[in-house]
């Protein structure tokens, strides 16, 4: 019997990726995807844990969907409620204290259950705390998850992502990822090639290979020993040539190492666009985060990454106001931003995390300098972006055609350097990579014109 599943995704790609795999760990018991919860039998959020305001997001989602529970349950009928994700994994059972009508609470390292915890919720009775049935699942089992996930048999979007690496070891004393995903693991590269072989067969046109610290990657290899993330691509892109491009992230700067580097100068699909977050450009600050690198550092390896590939565009993450951030720490992150010049970058106010070391250092920066610093950041943040697209038109530029775009007869692509790019193309270019001229800059996307046109109804 077909039932309907929802999955509402917070937070990092990762939890993407995870979306897209608990579907497909569903998917024999005859759940399928919808995009309403209205008709849901089974709805899972799939959470992020990673600010403030991301934790406490789920929580007024779980608030507006007990009355639809209460209703289906009135009618005779029911709805599961699962909590995945990293907010899942941090608070365990307390996610069933404050929301009693949560069925199932599962951690990003054991979603390989979901059939069990699913037939044990619904065998279940409604929980003592309230009509809920309280399933909780947030162990680090021994095996890896990936060994028991299903390989993907459907039809795949053009870009796709694939967890190569997961969790995190390096605990940068704000964050609370090495708490909700775990230890450092490395997929063995056997693996790694044949999922993407798979993902290309099914469709796939580029990949981005994921991980909390994707550079940190070191895959069992096919001969015995270890892979680092630069021999991986280097085989992704001799044995899956279907994908004409391939990306990664996030990567942290301690592990860019030589033959990374070496992969962007040699490897032509290794796309020429960086996400490399630096958080600060104090060394003061560096020190305090435990990131283990300074400016300096994070200045020598931009070097190196122009030197191998001189178009390489960069972005990365800032955090402001993190403890004991001063007048002139915040002056040295500004400084090192108009010094390499980011084509994008995510910024964010520093946001206390239970249990991690940052949250009780007892020199908080009032909520008020943050803001100002971040917005004093964004603004430079903004105009290098600005800057970066305009320096895009009037150049001819080849861009992977992903979808429809927003009006009839145009397609959205991206450009190697990440940009969202609209242009006027028939539909049968969708997965086709064409050089397109930059005409103009919006607010999102450039726009462009196909450098040869093309008949609509042309063969491919
Ligand atoms: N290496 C990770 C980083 C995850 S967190 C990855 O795979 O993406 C993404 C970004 O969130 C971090 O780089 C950092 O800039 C920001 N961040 C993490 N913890 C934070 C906190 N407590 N407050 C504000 N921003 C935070
Ligand atoms: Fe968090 Fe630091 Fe690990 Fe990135 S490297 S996930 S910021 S602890
Ligand atoms: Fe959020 Fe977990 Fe990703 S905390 S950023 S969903 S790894």
């Amino acid at each position: 019997m077909t039932k309907k599943l929802h999955v509402k995704t917070y937070g990092c790609q990762m939890n993407v990726y995870d979306s897209a795999r608990m579907a497909d760990v569903l998917a024999p018991l005859g759940y399928r995807l919808t995009d309403s919860v209205d008709d849901a039998d089974l709805v899972i959020l799939n959470t992020c844990h990673i600010r403030e305001k991301a934790g406490e997001k789920v929580y007024s989602d779980l608030g507006r969907l007990r009355p639809l529970k209460a209703m289906r349950r009135a009618g005779g009928g029911d709805l599961l409620l699962a909590v995945a994700g990293c907010t899942a994994q941090a608070e365990g059972a307390e996610v069933v204290r404050r929301a009693p009508h949560v069925d199932i609470v599962v951690g990003p390292q054991a979603y390989h259950r979901l059939p069990e915890l699913v037939a044990r919720a619904l065998r279940a009775a409604d929980g003592a705390a309230g009509p809920g049935r309280g399933v909780v699942a947030t162990d680090f089992p021994a095996e890896p998850k990936f060994d028991f996930l299903p390989q993907p048999t459907e039809r795949q979007a053009v870009s796709v992502f694939l967890a190569v690496q997961e969790g995190c070891d390096k605990f940068c004393t704000f964050c609370v990822v090495p708490y909700t995903r775990g230890a450092e693991y490395s997929r063995p590269v056997r693996d790694v090639v044949a999922e993407a072989g798979r993902l290309a067969a099914l469709g796939a046109r580029e990949v981005t290979l994921l991980g909390q610290n994707v550079n940190a990657y070191h895959g069992a290899a096919p001969e015995g020993g270890e892979w680092g993330l630069g021999r991986l691509v280097r085989a992704l892109a001799a044995e899956v040539p279907a994908l004409g491009r391939i990306r990664y992230t996030t990567s942290h700067p301690r592990d860019m190492d030589e033959a990374l580097i070496a992969a962007h100068r040699d490897v032509p699909q290794l796309m020429p666009f960086l996400h490399l977050p630096v958080q600060s450009g104090a060394d003061r600050v560096l020190a305090r985060m435990n990131r283990r690198h300074t400016a300096d550092d994070f200045r020598r390896i931009v070097d190196r990454l122009r030197a191998a590939r001189p178009d390489i565009a960069l972005s990365s993450d800032f955090i402001v106001g993190y403890p004991g951030e001063t007048d002139a720490d915040f002056a040295a992150t500004m400084a090192l931003i108009v010094e390499i010049g980011f084509a994008q970058a995510f910024s964010f106010k520093y946001s206390p995390r239970p249990g991690t070391p940052a949250a009780v250092e007892p020199e908080q920066v009032p909520d008020a300098i943050r803001t100002e610093r971040l917005a004093a950041l964004q603004d430079l943040l903004r105009q290098q972006q600005d800057a970066f697209n305009a320096a895009t038109v009037g150049r001819t530029v080849p861009v992977l055609f992903e979808k429809r775009g927003r009006h009839p007869g145009q397609l959205a692509g991206r450009t190697p350097w990440l940009q969202w790019l609209h242009a006027s193309a028939p539909e049968r270019l969708i997965g086709s990579t064409v050089d397109v001229v930059v005409e103009a800059t919006g607010p999102n996307s450039l726009a462009g014109r196909l450098a040869i046109a093309q008949s609509a109804d042309a063969a491919a």
